[in-house]
């Protein structure tokens, strides 16, 4: 199991671009420690990865938009926050003793969609935004 970074997946932007391919690199060393045996102290790791890639990434994001007046920051914003939450429940789902192989499922799931939804669609239409104020 594996996540490719795609140049579709490229926003043009790239302190983002940089920061979306740290997110594949570190789910992919997840899988691959789940390959190996070490799924669970990796899944650990992750979540701890996760929690401040999370506050940092969305947070270059949102200050890009608010300093090109991008119209849907709000909307843009509300997705960021969902995802935190999901990342919350996760985090806490892993300190009630969630089993690693169904949490690496988890992940996967939450990441793909999140690259479907979100980085495919959502960042990019930033990034078309930006590309016209500068
Ligand atoms: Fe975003």
């Amino acid at each position: 199991m594996s996540i490719v970074w795609k140049d579709n997946l490229a926003t043009g932007i790239n302190e983002i671009d940089n920061q979306h391919k740290e997110l594949f690199d570190r789910i992919n060393k997840l899988f691959q420690a789940c390959h190996s045996g070490q799924g669970t102290k990796e899944v650990i790791n992750v979540m701890s990865f996760l929690e401040n890639y999370v506050i940092e990434h969305f947070s270059c994001e949102e200050k890009l938009q608010l300093k090109s007046n991008f119209p849907n920051y709000a909307e843009h914003k509300k997705q960021h926050e969902e995802f935190k939450a999901e990342i919350t429940n996760l985090k806490q789902e892993l300190s009630a003793g969630a089993d690693s192989t169904s949490f690496v499922i988890k992940i996967n799931n939450l990441i793909v969609n999140w690259l479907l939804n979100h980085i495919k669609k959502s960042d990019k239409e930033l990034s078309q935004h930006i590309k016209t104020k500068v």
